[in-house]
Order: C-alpha cells, then sequence, then structure tokens
C-alpha cells in the first residue's frame, strides 16, 4: 500500500465526473486550464502548462487503462498554498498502476504518460480506492510564484 501523503488545506477545489471517453480525457484538460486561470494562474503560464499536461494524461489512463464500462472517472483539482494537486480516480480495482514507470525505447508509440507525470510532479502516487484507486500528481510553483492572493501572506 503506498504512503498515504497528507494534503494541506486547499484554497479551492473542483471536482467533476467525467465520461471514461477520448472526448472526456480531452474535457479534463481543458477544465484543468479553465479553473487554473479563475484561480489567478493563468493560460500562459508554465503551471498551467504542466497541469493540464498531468490532467490530460491522468484522464486518458483512467479512460483507457482504468475505464469500467458505463463508469465514468472523477477528476479533481486542489490549489493548495504551495501549488496544485491533480487527482484522478478511476473504478477499475484488477488493473495496476506501476510504481516506477520507466521510458519505453524509441520505437514506443505508448508507455510516456506516467514518465511524464513523474517528471512535471513534485511527488505523485497511488491511492486504492473501493472500487478503484485514485492516481494524484502534486505540482510546486517553487520558484515562480504562485496566484497573488497566495501571497505574501494569503496563505
Ligand atoms: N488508471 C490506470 N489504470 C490501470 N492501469 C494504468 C492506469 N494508468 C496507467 N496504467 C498502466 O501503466 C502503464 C503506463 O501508463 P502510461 O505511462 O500512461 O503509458 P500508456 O498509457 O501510453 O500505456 C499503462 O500501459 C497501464 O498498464
Ligand atoms: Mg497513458
Amino acid at each position: 500500500m503506498p504512503l498515504q501523503v497528507q494534503t494541506p488545506t486547499p484554497v479551492h477545489t473542483f471536482t467533476q465526473r467525467i465520461s471514461a471517453t477520448p472526448r472526456g480525457a480531452r474535457l479534463a484538460r481543458r477544465l484543468a486550464r479553465y479553473h487554473l486561470d479563475g484561480w489567478g494562474i493563468p493560460y500562459d503560464s508554465e503551471m498551467s502548462d504542466a497541469v493540464a499536461q498531468v490532467a490530460a494524461e491522468l484522464a486518458a489512463n483512467a479512460a483507457t487503462h482504468g475505464r469500467v464500462a458505463g463508469r465514468d472517472f472523477e477528476l479533481r483539482l486542489l490549489l493548495v498554498p504551495d501549488g496544485v494537486r491533480v487527482e484522478v480516480t478511476d473504478t477499475r480495482t484488477e488493473r495496476r498502476v506501476p510504481e516506477h514507470p520507466e521510458l519505453p525505447g524509441a520505437e514506443a508509440e505508448s508507455g510516456r504518460g506516467l514518465v511524464l507525470v513523474a517528471a512535471l510532479a513534485a511527488e505523485w502516487g497511488v491511492a486504492e480506492r473501493a472500487p478503484g484507486k485514485t492516481v494524484w500528481a502534486r505540482l510546486r510553483f517553487d520558484g515562480t510564484p504562485g496566484p497573488a492572493h497566495l501571497s505574501p501572506s494569503g496563505v
């Protein structure tokens, strides 16, 4: 069982059930950008790009590998004081997410999604659900400032 990480109290959250289809995965990407913008993280920022990519990869995985016919997946975005947390929950229990994804060979057309997530996130992991699982990733603002209302004393 992976380590459960405490999530700091979020400043904003957004939760949406989305159909487990390629279209749903694209919707997840757009929703991420849209809600971040509303929270003060503009479309043209590095954080918006990174969160959109992570949301798109996790949603695409939920809609393919994690798909159960007739079930939606859930996208959850949390603005926390030091960054953004993305959570994607699917309902498929028996297929597992590798803990240490590795880059596939140069010829491979798939298998890069989780490597990308791991590269963009400060940390990521999988939490078991009944049924299914939540794949989460936490992206940090680091040197780049977050939304104005989070700094300098907005925490
Ligand atoms: N939500 C998920 N449910 C089940 N298996 C998953 C899920 N996400 C990823 N995986 C497994 O991890 C592998 C690697 O995922 P990824 O790096 O995104 O590559 P790809 O999606 O191109 O196969 C997948 O092929 C799949 O076996
Ligand atoms: Mg993938």
